[in-house]
């Protein structure tokens, strides 16, 4: 298992080039735009077991800097799909490309741009977590001692590296997976549900910790979850799996946004049902009153700046506004609800 697990660093040359994910447009003429290419390329990729899809033909495209959530809910396929990139399950069909390397024909190159973390990290309890780390550096060959003491500091272990794995809490030995992902110099970082048995304090520190690292040493990263809120303020974009099929990618920031648009509006007043009336003789909406609060479906905030005009000429006395925030799990389900409502999955 740890050798197996080993392998999903290979070793990085280190001399990727920062324009070598650049390409020019049919490779022919300087005057043409660069293609920007995608450092992970996931195309069609399928896991079938016996007669069910654990993965159904997803594709997806990584591009440098990008930190991709992948999002789905237990047994989605994240997991599969994660093994299927870092070899430890075979590909039933399509493939995935790293830097332009295929995983299927060209791994030991693909896999070198990677560092991954899949499920809990396994480490041996009774070393340090620096000498795990040296142990780890030493199987992949070619890893200066002075990095191990760098990716230590990198994910916040520099003051317990030294203290035995037993003694670690699961955050702390979730850090060293990262840090043992980070050994040979990934471009790419893949981590599977890394803030699982996180408690919310800890996954915040985690996600900053993962942030910080992206941008200093300008690493994509890969980062499956199922929970939405554990992307946020971590995740450019959010890919969404659900039985097997990645039904959505989209920027957290539109995401976000539908938790508000999605949402109806809502006025606190002095007198709801006037101003529930009003509301719906003056614009047609209907509303829904509980306490001193109207909700309604307004198509954006001008109109909400209206009613609060019209309650106001009716001198009901409006003092509360807003939109009524979906939580990001509440869109989530969402998104894989209407999702489900309009295809059928065998
Ligand atoms: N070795 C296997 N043999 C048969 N079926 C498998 C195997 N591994 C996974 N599956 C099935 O594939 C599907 C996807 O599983 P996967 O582990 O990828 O889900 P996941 O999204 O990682 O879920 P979780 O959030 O629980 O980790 C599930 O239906 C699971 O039962
Ligand atoms: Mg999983």
């Amino acid at each position: 298992m740890k050798i197996k697990f080993n392998r999903l660093f290979g070793k990085n040359d280190n001399n990727v080039n920062n324009n070598e994910n650049l390409s020019l447009q049919n490779g022919t003429s300087n005057a043409q735009a660069p293609v920007i290419k995608p450092i992970l390329s996931i195309r069609n990729l399928t896991k079938k077991y016996k007669d069910r899809y654990a993965v159904n033909n997803i594709s997806l495209d990584i591009y440098s800097g990008q930190i991709v959530g992948f999002l789905g809910a237990n047994g989605a396929g994240k997991s599969t799909t994660i093994k299927m990139l870092t070899g430890l399950a075979s590909i039933t069909s399509g493939d995935a490309y790293i830097y332009g390397h295929s995983v299927k024909t060209d791994f030991e190159k693909a896999i070198s741009y990677v560092g991954a973390m899949i499920e809990i990290p396994e480490f041996y309890p009774y070393l340090s977590g620096y000498n795990n780390l040296k142990f780890f550096a030493k199987l992949s060959g070619g890893v200066a001692l002075s990095r191990i003491d760098y990716v230590a500091t990198l994910v916040g272990l520099k003051n317990r590296i030294k203290d035995k794995v037993s003694n670690y809490s699961l955050g702390m030995k979730q850090r060293l997976g990262v840090a043992q992902a980070l050994l040979n110099n990934p471009k790419l970082l893949i981590l599977d549900e890394p803030t699982n048995g996180l408690d919310a304090n800890g996954i915040r520190e985690f996600r900053m910790m993962l942030k910080d690292l992206a941008t200093r040493e300008h690493i994509s990263i890969f980062i499956s979850s199922h929970i939405l809120s554990e992307m946020e303020n971590l995740c450019d974009t959010i890919a969404i799996i659900d039985k097997g099929q990645i039904i959505e990618v989209k920027p957290l920031e539109e995401i976000k946004k539908e938790c508000t648009i999605a949402g109806s509006q809502f006025i606190k007043c002095n007198a709801p049902n006037f101003a529930g009336k009003t509301i719906f003789d003056k614009f047609g909406v209907k509303c829904l009153i509980q306490g001193d609060k109207v909700f309604f479906n307004s198509k954006d905030n001008y109109m909400l700046s209206q009613v609060i005009v019209e309650l106001t000429k009716k001198k009901i006395l409006v003092y509360g506004a807003g939109n009524v925030d979906y939580s990001l799990e509440d869109v989530f389900v969402n998104i894989v609800k209407e999702h489900n409502k309009t295809t059928s999955i065998s």
